[in-house]
């Protein structure tokens, strides 16, 4: 009753790791898999291993997260090893991968395919490193071009993540309509002053808000597309209660993703969800969860 199939990936629930969080090492993406997530997504991965910035790297307060990390990762070359360690818990893992041009998305894209991953996840949408991330994924035109460069060459699904950092989120979904998912949504871009040092907290001086404070953002734009464009919706921001995942699948979204909930909550957040909407869908005598998906769809 909880199984749900995403553009052909069949997950045992709608459960994901989002991107980012635990996930550079097979070990500890493997230890998320048993603990009951049923699908992970790995750490944005580039063409070059790359050390992100210095500390402060992130700020913690009441409703969430403040990062700017700066995109650290192993490079493409060094994933492949964790990815096979993660894929022996039997369950889907997806590439995350950044670039520049849709040359660089697609020798990343190949890569990630080589070492059978599921699918892969495009980053068009961190909000703070310079030249990819949200700087690509603002650019309709650009975003129109990766998709296709990859939709055209690779036969594993694609699936694009978008940034809420833009003006209109429904031309940059329209350019990412060849995608097989659009994944909604990627930090909302935000700044914090330590008021006795009497400057920016992260050294990045901007950073990606998450965590329960961007939850209505990306519930309202899950809808938005959802109900304009009606494509395969992955939600992603500030999920950490079963009624959380209940209210993106509403929305629209066919699965969701949970990312700085574990950092509160730890890893055992995915059986906490999984079992409370379980039982939210016995109690309201909905036999499986795909029924879900989008009923608040006006
Ligand atoms: C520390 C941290 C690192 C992240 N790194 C990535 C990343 O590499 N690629 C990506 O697409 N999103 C990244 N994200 C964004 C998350 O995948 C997710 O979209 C966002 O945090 C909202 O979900 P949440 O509120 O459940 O964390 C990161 C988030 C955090 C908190």
């Amino acid at each position: 009753m909880l199984s749900q199939s995403v553009a052909g990936i069949v997950l045992e629930s709608p459960l994901m790791l989002a991107s980012g969080i635990l996930d550079q090492n097979g070990y500890t993406m493997k230890r998320v898999l048993e603990s009951g997530a049923a699908a992970v997504v790995t750490k944005s991965i580039g063409v070059e291993p790359r050390e992100g910035y210095f500390p402060p790297i992130v700020s913690v307060f009441e409703g969430g997260l403040l990062n700017a990390v700066g995109l650290s990762n192993p490079g493409i070359i060094h994933i492949g090893t964790e990815i096979s360690i993660a894929k022996e818990a039997g369950k889907p893992v997806i590439g995350s991968i950044f670039g520049a041009t849709p040359d660089e998305f697609l020798r990343l894209g190949s890569a990630m395919e080589d070492m059978k991953v599921s699918g892969v996840e495009l980053n068009l949408s961190c909000p703070h490193v310079k030249g990819v991330g949200a700087e690509v994924g603002s650019d309709p035109a650009l975003v129109k071009q990766i998709v296709s460069t990859l939709k055209g060459s690779l036969s594993i699904p694609v699936f694009s993540k978008l940034s809420p950092n833009v003006s209109s989120v429904l031309e940059i979904a329209t350019a990412a309509s060849d995608s097989d998912g659009l994944v909604l949504i990627n930090t909302v871009k935000g700044m914090a002053v330590d008021i006795y040092a009497r400057r920016p907290v992260l050294s990045n001086m901007y950073g990606g808000l998450s965590g329960p404070a961007i939850k209505p953002v990306g519930i309202r734009y899950v809808y938005e597309v959802k109900k304009e464009l009606d494509p395969v919706i992955i939600g992603v921001g500030g999920i950490e209660t079963a009624d959380d995942a209940i209210e993106y699948m509403m929305a629209g979204a066919s699965a969701v993703q949970i990312g700085t909930a574990l950092m509160k909550h730890g890893i055992s957040v995915f059986s906490t969800i999984k079992k409370g909407v379980a039982e939210f869908l016995e109690k309201e005598g909905i036999k499986s969860v795909s029924e879900i998906v989008g009923v608040a769809v006006q």
